[in-house]
């Protein structure tokens, strides 16, 4: 039995898409287009996903701290986001996407929820790429929130303390259902996570690359999953798979 062994296709790549606003200021133009054009990667990039093979895709389309940016920002982002779904959403369903959208729903505003309700429930049976817009998201209070579900269910009498394992604490996560994602890559050369599925990134590969996300496309993602495909992977035991631990 080898020691350990190499990934293959990641089942599940998530994806920082950072250096919009730096993609647009080295070339004298307004944030705004660095988002615009970094839509068409996104676009680029769930095509490729979907082509290859890959069944799920989460992109950090909005963070809960990005709200701090300056308003006309933060409004630019939700328009690109809004015509994203508006215009695309027919496009995805055709191509069978499953829509699913992480992060928290409270206190969304009224133009941005019911849309991207309308997108998980129109895809909700589809079984190519599942596509996960992580939107007004971020770890820490992705895992407040599962405690707060727990606790609640705890005081109810519902479950004894001894009961919350890993398991149940990933059965309240935004992300129930979907597998860890073994694959992270982060565009534009930062190398951090940033709040973004911390829990679920214990075992994940990263990657990261220099380029700005309006310049990552369906070559550059190829070679991210050749990195990865080249990395050894061993979750914490001698073996590739936990399942043959102590084997
Ligand atoms: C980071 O660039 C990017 C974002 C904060 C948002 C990413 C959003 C999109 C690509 C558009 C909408 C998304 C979808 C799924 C349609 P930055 O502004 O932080 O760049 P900087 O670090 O160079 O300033």
């Amino acid at each position: 039995m080898p020691e350990a062994s190499l990934a293959t296709m990641p089942r599940h790549v998530a994806i920082i898409m950072d250096g919009n606003g730096r993609w647009a200021r080295a070339r004298g133009l307004p944030r705004t287009m660095g988002h615009k054009k970094g839509v068409e990667a996104v676009r680029d990039v769930v095509r490729t996903a979907g082509d290859i093979g890959i069944d799920y895709l989460t992109l950090f389309a909005f963070s809960s701290e990005n709200w701090r940016r300056p308003e006309a920002e933060v409004s630019d982002l939700m328009g690109l986001l809004k015509a994203f779904i508006r215009r695309d959403l027919a496009d995805l369903h055709r191509e069978n996407v499953r829509i699913k959208v992480i992060g928290d729903r409270e206190n969304l505003r009224s133009d941005i929820l019911p849309l991207l309700l309308e997108a998980e429930e129109t895809t909700r049976n589809n079984t190519a790429l599942t596509l996960v817009i992580a939107f007004n998201y971020g770890s820490r209070d992705e895992m407040a929130r599962a405690m707060q579900k727990i606790a609640s269910k705890v005081r109810a009498g519902l479950i004894e303390p001894q009961a919350i394992t890993p398991e149940l604490i990933d059965a309240h996560l935004d992300t129930v259902g979907i597998p860890d994602p073994d694959l992270i890559i982060r565009t534009s050369g930062e190398e951090r996570l940033s709040n973004f599925l911390l829990w679920q990134a214990a075992y994940s590969e990263l990657v990261f690359v220099p380029e700005f996300w309006p310049d990552f496309n369906r070559d550059l993602f190829l070679s991210t999953i050749e990195t990865y495909a080249g990395r050894e992977r061993r979750f914490g035991g001698l073996t590739a798979k936990p399942a043959l631990m102590g084997q």
